[in-house]
């Protein structure tokens, strides 16, 4: 017999297979994304800057309106901090003024827009982690277009803020490590805490905030606290170098400095996802795997990660597979159409390979 809580997943699973248009898709994030949602079977609209320019109201409008997606992924941004501060006008328009033409568009449609923000819409001032509900205070340009942009979206879309993004596709701290890691001696900053974040944990998550249409803000990081000096020992015991070798050192030592003040601990506590709404992305794992290797996590942490992999896709679905794989143990012969368990074949496939 089929328990009852399998049947209601069955239902959301199937909605879960959707069109969704993914902004800043050559991004690191936005690669990661992509990769993501077609391997769980989504019809995907991939625009990177050169498909789509968020600064041109009518090529949004267009992109948007004419394919109609149910869901819209904005991953574009200008992320060089630093320049931001220089050229505050361009920050607003792509980061804050962009996200008016998206979200315009998208509503047009009935689109659900999921957001990409930042911890840099904070200060990073307060003593302890930041959640959904703290007040904002960006100290940056970039901070502030990227809290304008939070703004324009409707309250029934999803606002994501994460923090030190680190992916297979992008310039990151694990490769900055590893392309620096030759020297006798490095030096990083060890009093701004945060939580190292993976596109690939980060894009599961943002595809199943996306499937569910859940409305508010949520901070989604892997789980646990560092400081970059704390990081990069991390990973320079994870590729075989001599953490000893990075020397600790205050932002204030920092020379010369950055013209965009990064918040000092921007710790995100994902409280609604630690409330049950959704699975919190987990420890980070590797770092060398993950940010450098992308997606080929090896032993425990892989198991780690195929855990939550099957929850994202919809609560539920490891029970789905579970059942499929001790239908299997006891030898019973699958039916594909037959019940339940061809659910779980077709939208976890990855879980039976
Ligand atoms: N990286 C982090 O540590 C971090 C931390 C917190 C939040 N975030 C947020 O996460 C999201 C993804 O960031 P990411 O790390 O993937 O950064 P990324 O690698 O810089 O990706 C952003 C993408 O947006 C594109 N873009 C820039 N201007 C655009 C425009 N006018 N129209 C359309 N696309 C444009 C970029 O294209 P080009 O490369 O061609 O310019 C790039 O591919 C952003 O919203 C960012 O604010 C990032």
């Amino acid at each position: 017999m089929v328990p009852r809580q399998r049947v209601v997943v069955a239902s959301a699973q199937v909605r879960s297979l959707m069109r969704i248009l993914i902004t800043g898709a050559g991004g690191q994030l936005g690669q990661d994304l992509v990769r993501h949602c077609t391997e769980a079977g989504d019809d995907v609209i991939a625009c990177d800057r050169a498909a789509l320019d968020l600064g041109d109201r009518d090529a949004v409008a267009q992109a948007i309106t004419s394919s109609a997606p149910d869901a819209v992924v904005n991953a574009g941004a200008w992320t060089a901090v630093d320049d931001c501060e220089g050229d505050p006008d361009r920050a607003w328009r792509i980061n804050a003024l962009g996200v008016r033409w998206v979200a315009d568009a998208a509503r047009r449609v009935d689109a659900h827009v999921v957001q990409v923000s930042t911890d840099y819409v904070f200060d990073g001032t307060k003593a302890g982690p930041y959640v959904e509900w703290d007040p904002t205070n960006p100290v940056s340009a970039y901070g502030r277009s990227k809290e304008g942009g939070e703004q324009e979206v409707d309250p029934a879309s999803t606002i994501v803020r994460t923090a030190w993004v680190c992916g297979a596709h992008g310039a990151n701290m694990v490769k900055t490590v590893l392309r620096l890691a030759d020297r006798p001696e490095l030096a990083f900053v060890d009093d701004q805490r945060g939580s190292p974040t993976f596109t690939a944990d980060l894009a599961q998550a943002i595809r199943r905030l996306a499937v569910a249409r859940l409305p508010g803000t949520y901070h989604v990081t892997n789980q646990g606290e560092t400081t970059w000096y704390g990081f990069v020992r991390d990973i320079l015991e994870a590729s075989g170098n001599d953490p000893a070798k990075v020397r600790p050192i205050t932002t204030a030592e920092l020379d010369p400095t950055r013209p965009a003040p990064p918040p000092a601990q921007p710790v995100l506590d994902n409280a609604p996802l630690a409330l049950g709404v959704l699975p919190r992305p987990p420890p980070p794992g590797d770092p060398r795997a993950r940010g450098v290797g992308g997606h080929g996590l090896q032993g425990r942490d892989r198991g780690a990660l195929e855990e939550v992999n099957l929850c994202g896709i919809d609560v539920g679905a490891a029970d789905l597979v579970a059942d499929v794989r001790e239908a299997r143990a006891r030898g019973e012969a699958h039916v594909p159409g037959s019940d339940h368990r061809d659910l779980a074949h077709r939208v976890v496939p990855s879980a039976f390979r």
